[in-house]
Order: structure tokens, then C-alpha cells, then sequence
């Protein structure tokens, strides 16, 4: 599969490529396509020195990636999502849009350990109610980039995946398997994504509280 990683510049976009890059094509979106192509040169480094072999993986800027990619994830922050999508609307129409984003009250200068709750409900319901002729899934915001990043090992946490598209979710839920250690739950339908979202902040605090690296939820009596 084709996933496209807008903003795989950053962390997040970062070490979901890592993760990915074993079995699916990647292509980083950058607002600058020579800041993705140097991400790229940096996640190929990573691999070969692991001795993990990879398939395809390119840097474009954010509109090309998002004409190229089957799965578009968008990992950029919160407050400049929608900025970002007003020039790509096009490029994203019937494909399968992931929602990551937590909707921080960092982004305006409170603490990490709060939320700014967007008037949809959620980061997914108002990335939905924009990108009305997309597929919108919601994961990853459980999941911390130095966990994901830290390739020779499992990623110690579940994935809470929402949606009201089954066939799409039913995707993602696919992709993860290929993240080792982690299983992909189906939460139910996208308005889910606000519980989600907002357990983002608490395991910061407990981050922060327990000097933790990443901490991450389980989901208990799913795996007999
Ligand atoms: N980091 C984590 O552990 C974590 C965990 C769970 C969920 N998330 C979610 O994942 C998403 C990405 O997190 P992150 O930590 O990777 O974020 P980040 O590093 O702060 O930003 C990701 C990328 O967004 C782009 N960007 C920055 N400012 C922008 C702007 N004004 N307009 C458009 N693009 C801009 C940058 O890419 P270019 O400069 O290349 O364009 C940057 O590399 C967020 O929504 C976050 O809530 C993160």
C-alpha cells in the first residue's frame, strides 16, 4: 500500500514511517519537498543500520504526497491542520484521511496535560466535517513517537482506532499489524475520537508524574 505521511517531517510522522517502511511505500510530505527528501535519507539510514529492509520510500512536498499516496496521514499539528488541507482538498477526495492530531492547549501556550476541544467534537470530527468527500479514520493518538521510533522493539500499547467508514477503518486496523506489539481495536464510529483524543493528556501526566518514556493503554481480555 501507498501511505502518504504529511508532516512526516516531524516526530510522530517520523516513526509511523519507521514502523511502515518494512512493508508499504512511504511517502513523506513536507511543506518543503528538500526537508521530506532529507527525513527520507535519515529513515533509510535508520533502517540499513538496523538491517531492516524497505520498500519504496520518497519525500514530496505535501500536495504531491497527497496525490500519491492511497492513505494519507496527517501528522501535523493541531492548529495548522486545516490551513494545510485548504490547498489539498482536492488531491484527498475518496481516499482514506488519518486523523492523529490531539488537540493540545499547547498550541496556545497552556499545558501539554490539557485539551483545547475543537467545537466538531473532536481533531477527526472536524478534519470530517472539512474533508466531507474523504474517508476519515482516527488513530494513533495514543501512541508516543519515541515508542514507535525505537524499531528493534515492540511498541508496548494498543491502537484505538475510530470511524464511520468499516471498510477504511478495516484498513488501518490492517496496517496495524504491521506495527509489532501493537493491535488495532475497532472503538466504533468517528464522534469516538473525542474519548480518544482526550486520554492523550492524562498519559502525559503520567509521563511526566512516573518519568516514564511513552506511556500507552492496553486493552485488556481481546487477545485469547
Ligand atoms: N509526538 C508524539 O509523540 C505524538 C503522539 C500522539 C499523537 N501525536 C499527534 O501527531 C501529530 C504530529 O505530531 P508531531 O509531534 O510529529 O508534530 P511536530 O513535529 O510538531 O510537527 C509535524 C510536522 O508538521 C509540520 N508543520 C509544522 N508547523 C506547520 C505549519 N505552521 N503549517 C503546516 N505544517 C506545519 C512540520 O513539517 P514541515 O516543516 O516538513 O512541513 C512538522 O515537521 C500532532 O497532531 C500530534 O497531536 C503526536
Amino acid at each position: 500500500m501507498k501511505i502518504s505521511i504529511l508532516g512526516g517531517t516531524g516526530d510522530q510522522g517520523f516513526g509511523l514511517a519507521l514502523r511502515f517502511a518494512k512493508n508499504h511505500d512511504i511517502i513523506i510530505g513536507s511543506r518543503k519537498k528538500e526537508k521530506a527528501e532529507e527525513a527520507v535519507e535519515t529513515i533509510k539510514k535508520i533502517l540499513s543500520s538496523k538491517g531492516i529492509e524497505y520498500k519504496n520510500i520518497i519525500g514530496l512536498d505535501n500536495r504531491m504526497a497527497s496525490k500519491e499516496g492511497e492513505v494519507i496521514i496527517l501528522s501535523l499539528p493541531y492548529q495548522h491542520i486545516l490551513s494545510t488541507l485548504a490547498n489539498i482538498r482536492e488531491e484527498l477526495k475518496n481516499k482514506i484521511v488519518v486523523s492523529i492530531g490531539v488537540p493540545l492547549a499547547t498550541a496556545i501556550g497552556d499545558k501539554p496535560t490539557r485539551v483545547i476541544i475543537p467545537p466538531q467534537g473532536s481533531v477527526a470530527e472536524m478534519i470530517r466535517d472539512y474533508l466531507k468527500e474523504s474517508k476519515v479514520v482516527s488513530a494513533f493518538q495514543n501512541v508516543c513517537s519515541k515508542e514507535l521510533e525505537c524499531i528493534e522493539s515492540p511498541v508496548d500499547c494498543d491502537i484505538l482506532v475510530c470511524g464511520d467508514d468499516k471498510e477504511s477503518k478495516k484498513v488501518i486496523i490492517n496496517l496495524i499489524k504491521d506495527i509489532d506489539g501493537s493491535i488495532g481495536i475497532d472503538c466504533g464510529g468517528l464522534e469516538m475520537s473525542r474519548y480518544v483524543e482526550q486520554i492523550t493528556p492524562l498519559l502525559i501526566g503520567l509521563n511526566i508524574k512516573y518519568k516514564l518514556k511513552g506511556s500507552g493503554i492496553r486493552i485488556t481480555g481481546l487477545r485469547d
